[in-house]
């Protein structure tokens, strides 16, 4: 597959996990990334393994809590290459805290990182990818659907991130930019493995928001989502508003035979442990789209709880 040829793509966190997944997958797939992180070293070794494998990418040290470093990333990257076709805002922060002794420090970081990077980002893109009508991602977590326990800031974060990535998508819908969010939920990454969980809590809590197998899936599965997620814009799908639920899918039961299991979009599909729910945002997009019901539509697809293969 070639969906991101000719293409420059914006990527936060492409030092590690998720972030550098994306950016090998979505370079794989012919596009030019704009790799960001404060990981200066870690960005640094993302772009020497795309230039391995004979793509095209630039590694620029951003720290997305800073409102400068942010403008000035995005500034560097249509500089070197034109344009801006893509932001993916992957670069996040995760901490356990039992909530009555959790500091404000540790509290305003995670929102400083998770909530307010992603906003900055998406607002120095915009105006170049108005231009391009282009597409955002932005990486949510199931934490932002409800049930982690021992992750105030975090999920608090989250649920901010998708509920800024439904307003985005209805104000710059209708510009042609399509917006959207994941929330993956138990990925294998760095971050993943440094979690301190706190002294003497009932860890089977956390079982709740496990895959239903109990196994941790590859970064790599949610950058297949990523990069799925931006070709909805791709010229081939117009935007989003001209993809219908049902059309979108489909798309997804593809995505699904690359396992990716754990994911849900905010396009009014949920996928989530190997199942397709609906989710209210199918209201948001029959309302700026003018287009047929959606939910009128998926009743030929899989419905709430139908296994997806
Ligand atoms: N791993 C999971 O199970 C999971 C589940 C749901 C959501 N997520 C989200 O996916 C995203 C990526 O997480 P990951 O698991 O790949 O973690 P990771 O720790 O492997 O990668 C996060 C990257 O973000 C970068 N980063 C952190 N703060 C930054 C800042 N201020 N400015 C710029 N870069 C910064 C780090 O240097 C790192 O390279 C995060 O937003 C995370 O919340 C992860």
């Amino acid at each position: 597959m070639n969906r991101f040829e000719n293409r420059i793509v914006l990527i936060t966190g492409a030092a590690s996990g998720i972030g550098e997944a994306s950016a090998l997958r979505i370079a794989q797939e012919g596009g030019s990334v704009i790799c960001a992180d404060m990981d200066v070293e870690g960005v640094e070794q993302t772009v020497s393994e795309i230039g391995k494998n004979g793509g095209e990418a630039i590694a620029l040290a951003c720290d997305v809590s800073d409102q400068d470093s942010v403008n000035k990333t995005v500034e560097r990257g249509v500089e070197k290459y034109g344009k801006l076709n893509a932001l993916c805002n992957i670069a996040g922060i995760l901490r356990f805290d039992k909530t009555l002794e959790a500091k404000m420090e540790d509290f305003d970081r995670i929102i400083k990182v998770n909530l307010n990077g992603t906003f900055m980002m998406c607002q120095a893109a915009l105006p170049h990818l108005i231009e391009t009508k282009g597409s955002i991602v932005n990486m949510a977590s199931t934490a932002a659907l409800g049930a982690h326990a021992w992750t105030a800031a975090y999920s608090a974060s989250k649920g901010a991130v998708l509920a800024l990535t439904k307003c985005l998508a209805v104000e710059f819908g209708r510009l042609g930019v399509n917006v959207n969010a994941l929330c993956p939920s138990s990925i294998a990454t760095p971050m993943v493995d440094a979690v301190v969980l706190p002294e003497g809590i009932d860890i089977s809590l956390l079982k709740k928001v496990e895959p239903f197998d109990g196994k941790f899936r590859p970064p790599s599965d949610v950058a297949g989502a990523v990069a799925f997620m931006h070709s909805v814009a791709s010229p081939s799908f117009d935007t989003f508003r001209s993809v219908d639920p049902a059309g979108a899918a489909l798309e997804l039961k593809t995505l699904m035979l690359d396992n990716v299991d754990v994911i849900s979009s905010m396009n009014g599909i949920t996928v989530s442990n190997g199942r397709l729910n609906l989710n209210d945002s199918a209201i948001a997009i029959r309302d700026w789209n003018g287009a047929a019901d959606p939910i009128a539509n998926f009743s030929a697809t899989p419905t709430s709880g139908d296994e997806l293969c």
